[in-house]
């Protein structure tokens, strides 16, 4: 299990004034335990991907504390971070800059289960047995990638071939940064399905970050929501009741209020949260950092911040009928999976803000 605690980021402004900041990730708290799947999600510019770098150990936190199974990361010798480190692998948005073009696939996978067998003191067998294994995983045929050079591939395939080349240094954890939204509609719930299955066969855990809540919603089962907003985690729980049943953030329900309708397809939601402005950075009142823009900020919401320990009482344990958007059992649910349902607001409140159908969410 990995706990990040008081997470916070801050990066000089390039080029602004004198001592001008940028506050990326403000205390942020996550637990990603062995072989769970958490999106993190949240509009441009929330700090995003910094969290993840952070995961990924490639940026290093401004305050905070890392834990890896209860101990502190930065406690361990560089020989045991190194190691941990690995385990932790980033695909990142685009697939083609992600690859050497002028390597074959072999060569580029081949760079990588030779170094990971040479550190991990793995014989010439297991790279010869493991390549096979990693492009079956992914679902690509040897013969057909492995002499050809990443152009001659499809934006999907390029994909898989990223996560083959994570899954040969034999991963505990994978941070998927945005890792569909450059690859056609059409091709990516195939690499979805690929990362559940990943975190179901190999017990993978799968950091998710995207800024769709329509692809968070096909990560998996009991996988659990983080929405970040400035830097900061406003609602986190499970998946099911944070954006399939029970949001209960008004930024989550402005998020899913702005997902478009395929007309015919999906129910009109009987709710709407629409922000009453736009994002100003550099808005740094005391109280809650999205009142600026929440159509219900009262007066404590802008003199006191709200934080995330407040456990949701309502949700809901069974879907709500469809045809009327109404919610049979409005007060049965209540701390549902890791860690419970939580909310950084004042007041929270149930909205009918999903346009939500069974058959289509696959349920
Ligand atoms: N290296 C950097 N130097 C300065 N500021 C940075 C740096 N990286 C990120 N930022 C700033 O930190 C904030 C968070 O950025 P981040 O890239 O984490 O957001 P994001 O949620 O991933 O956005 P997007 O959805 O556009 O990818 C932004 O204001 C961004 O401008
Ligand atoms: S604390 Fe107030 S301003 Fe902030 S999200 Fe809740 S209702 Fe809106
Ligand atoms: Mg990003």
């Amino acid at each position: 299990m990995i706990r990040l605690v008081g997470i916070e980021k801050t990066y000089r402004v390039r080029g602004g004034k004198r001592g001008e900041s940028v506050h990326a990730l403000r205390g942020v708290d996550l637990d990603i335990p062995d072989g769970s799947a958490i999106s993190i999600i949240g509009e441009s510019g929330c700090g995003k991907s910094t969290l993840g770098r952070i995961i990924a150990g490639i940026e290093q936190p401004t305050s905070g504390t890392i834990l890896c199974d209860g101990t502190d990361i930065t406690k361990w010798n560089a020989g045991r971070r190194r190691e941990f480190l690995r385990g932790i692998q980033m695909i990142h948005q685009d697939p083609y800059s992600a690859l050497n073009p002028v390597r074959t696939i072999d060569e580029i996978l081949m760079d990588v289960l030779r170094l990971h067998a040479r550190e991990s003191g793995k014989d010439s067998h297991w790279v010869d047995r493991h390549l096979p294994a990693i492009l079956d995983l992914v679902g690509l045929d040897p013969g057909y990638v492995l002499p050809r050079y990443p152009h001659q591939l499809s934006g999907g395939m390029r994909q898989r071939i990223v996560i083959a080349r994570a899954l040969a240094v034999e991963p505990k954890v994978l941070v998927a940064d945005e890792a569909v939204s450059m690859i056609d509609v059409s091709l990516r719930l195939g690499i979805l399905g690929l990362l559940r299955r990943l975190r179901n066969d190999l017990g993978i855990s799968v950091v998710f970050i995207t800024h769709d809540l329509a692809s968070a919603r096909y990560i998996g089962d009991n996988s659990t929501v983080a929405v970040l907003y400035r830097g900061s985690v406003v609602e986190q729980g499970p998946s099911e009741s944070v954006i399939s049943q029970a949001p209960e953030h008004p930024y989550t329900q402005a998020l899913l209020s702005s997902i478009p309708l395929l007309r015919g397809l999906e129910h009109k939601a009987a709710e709407q949260v629409v922000p009453t402005g736009i994002l100003e950075e550099g808005n740094d009142d005391a109280g809650c950092l999205f009142a600026p823009r929440c159509p219900f900020a009262t007066h404590e919401c802008r003199q006191r911040r709200p934080s995330l320990d407040r456990i949701s009482e309502s949700g809901c344990a069974t879907a709500p009928n469809p045809n009327t958007n109404l919610d049979p059992h409005p007060h049965t649910f209540r701390n549902a999976g890791t860690g419970g349902h939580r909310v950084a607001c004042w007041h929270p409140t149930r909205r009918k803000v999903i346009p939500y159908r069974t058959d289509i969410t696959g349920r």
